[in-house]
């Protein structure tokens, strides 16, 4: 789809298994994991579904004489076949569910971790940048990089996080300080869709696997939660300095942010090559507000409508 359109594909660095030096344990004792119980329910399963697979080939026979007795199999013959498909079947199961666990601790720690780097060098100069935003920033992953990234170029800058939720603004800052960042990080509790902050504010706002979790609740295919998520977008520009550049790394949705980064006449639209996190594929978006941008209350304010 984006490559009929006439737009940049930018290479924004491969991703890899290295952490940008980090141990993935390190990152792990600092954040933890944002829905653990997600991953314990894959892992439970994949390993029920390999006990029964092994169980399956240890006893295959007297599962062959249960299929024949219980499924009133006529043939010896019938009920193998159907007994080594049922058990192929789990072990199949098995495998998909250990890939999914994998996929899902990857996309969690490391893999979060390099693309919140590459979120960063996808904004060409920091030295200039006097103020950024992470929406939904989560325990800070993204947040903290940003906070490093502005250490290392020995600006004046600073990050703010905005999250929902007080208790994680609260753990945000405790990252932070464990990033030894703390003194480029603010928390602030607010809602994305209605951003508490004047237009014109940033110079640059990211964020990371975020975006499509605004709306989730009327559920994510719904037209709701799409013009949730474009108000979104429409509130990240509003904030956004004219000449200032916005990143956004998500999951599912992104031709559907370009499209409305495209009306707000966004310029320099960039996405990045296929990322599989969490099992689906993402892509980083990365976009700059011209200098002449006039924020009007038609172009932006108003809310998204199909
Ligand atoms: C998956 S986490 C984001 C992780 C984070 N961006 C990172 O890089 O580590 C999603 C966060 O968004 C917050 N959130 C969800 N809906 C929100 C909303 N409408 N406004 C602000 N924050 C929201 C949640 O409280 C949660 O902490």
């Amino acid at each position: 789809m984006f490559k009929n359109r006439n737009r940049k594909l930018s290479r924004m660095g491969k991703t890899v298994m290295t952490t940008g030096g980090r141990d993935w344990t390190q990152i792990y004792t600092i954040y933890g994991m944002d829905q653990w119980q997600t991953l314990l329910f894959l892992l439970f399963h994949a390993i029920l579904f390999a006990v029964l697979s092994i169980l399956f080939l240890v006893y295959f026979d007297l599962v062959c004489a249960f299929f024949e007795s219980f499924f009133l199999f006529t043939t010896d013959g019938a009920a193998r076949f159907a007994a080594g498909f049922t058990g192929c079947v789990t072990a199949l199961s098995a495998v998909c569910l250990f890939f999914a666990a994998g996929n899902f601790f990857y996309s969690a720690l490391p893999l979060h971790h390099d693309m919140a780097q590459r979120i960063v060098n996808s904004v060409g100069d920091w030295s200039t940048v006097k103020l950024a935003l992470d929406i939904g920033c989560g325990r800070g992953i993204l947040l903290n990089t940003v906070a490093t990234q502005l250490k290392k170029t020995g600006s004046s800058g600073r990050v703010v996080g905005l999250d929902r939720s007080k208790g994680t603004t609260l753990s945000t800052l405790r990252t932070a300080n464990m990033e030894g960042v703390g003194e480029y990080v603010t928390c602030r509790e607010g809602d994305v869709r209605s951003l508490p902050f004047g237009d014109n504010y940033f110079d640059v706002v990211v964020s990371a696997v975020f975006v499509h979790t605004v709306g989730k609740e009327y559920g994510h295919r719904t037209v709701e939660a799409a013009a949730e998520r474009m108000r979104v977008l429409g509130e990240m520009v509003r904030v956004l300095k004219p000449g200032g550049v916005g990143v956004v790394w998500d999951l599912l949705h992104v031709p559907e942010y370009v499209r409305r980064l495209e009306e707000l006449k966004m310029e320099d639209i960039r996405v990045s090559e296929r990322v599989t996190a969490f099992m689906v594929s993402s892509h980083i978006v990365s976009f700059r507000k011209p200098s002449q941008h006039i924020v009007g209350p038609c172009e932006v304010r108003l809310d998204w409508i199909f």
